[in-house]
């Protein structure tokens, strides 16, 4: 569905991203992770077509999009949702109009888009404004967004950063339940929900993919300090609730 061919992005003569091969194949669910800087963002709008590496090529369902036209490009990126860590919500709009104004874009199926504000558990409140919601629900408007293109495949890019531990859990409940039916890139550090969800984990250090295989045979056998790092900090958590059982 996705692939990133040795993809190499400079800025200022520093590599961002260096050699970069990721294939995301249909119905997978992949999470992505990473010190703060490695690339992760960047890596994204390379995927999204929003930035042109230098070399390499971005292969989305077979057609490589940077020898696209705008309007090609365009097109193409209808089929891809985006949730971000920041909200990205239009406070002057109700929580429906948020919703509907995604299918300006698009095929512009209404239906869909009013599911989708189910599907997050947001149509009682759709005549709600943003002040009026919660962060777990602004980000659940997010969300709906996303889907009300009934997107091939869901880029997100920690979606969970910057909301309060509380709401943490019920974003990643509904990540959860669409990582069964859709094709996903995840940007996260929540290594509990990767476990949990991803078919492979890929860890990124300094532009570079340092290590890519499904997250049980990472934590048992990591090959690289990240995979080590990682594999603590999730083994710190299981022994906080192997003790909180107790
Ligand atoms: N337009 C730009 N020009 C120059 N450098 C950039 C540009 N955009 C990003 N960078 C640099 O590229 C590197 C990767 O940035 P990126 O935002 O992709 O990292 P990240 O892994 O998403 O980090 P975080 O976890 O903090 O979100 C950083 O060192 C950043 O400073
Ligand atoms: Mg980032």
């Amino acid at each position: 569905m996705l692939e990133l061919r040795d993809v190499t992005l400079e800025r200022n003569k520093v590599k961002i991203l260096s050699n970069v091969n990721l294939k995301v194949n249909e119905g997978e669910t992949i999470v992505l992770t990473g010190p703060s800087g490695c690339g992760k963002s960047t890596l994204i709008r390379v995927a999204l077509g929003l930035i042109k590496p230098q070399s390499g090529e971005v292969l989305f369902e077979g057609v490589n999009l940077l020898a696209l036209s705008d309007e090609g490009l365009r097109r193409k990126r209808h089929k891809m949702g985006i949730v971000f860590q920041e909200f990205q919500i239009l406070e002057h709009f109700t929580v429906l109009e948020n919703v509907l104004l995604a299918l300006w874009e698009g095929n512009r199926n209404k239906k869909i888009a009013e599911e989708a504000l189910r599907s997050v558990g947001l149509w009682e409140k759709r005549f709600r404004y943003p002040k009026q919601l919660s962060g777990g629900e602004k980000q659940r408007v997010g969300i709906a967004r996303a889907l009300a293109l009934d997107p091939d495949i869901i880029f997100w890019d920690e979606p969970t950063a910057a909301l309060d531990p509380m709401y943490v859990h019920e974003i990643l409940r509904i990540m959860d339940s669409l990582a069964q039916r859709k094709t996903m890139l995840v940007v996260t550090h929540e290594m509990p929900f990767a476990l949990k969800v991803a078919d492979q984990l890929v860890l990124m250090d300094s532009g570079r993919i340092v290590e890519k295989a499904p997250p049980d045979k990472i934590f048992a056998h990591p090959s690289s300090y990240l995979g080590i790092m990682y594999r603590e900090r999730l083994l710190d958590t299981k022994e906080a609730l192997t003790k909180l059982a107790n």
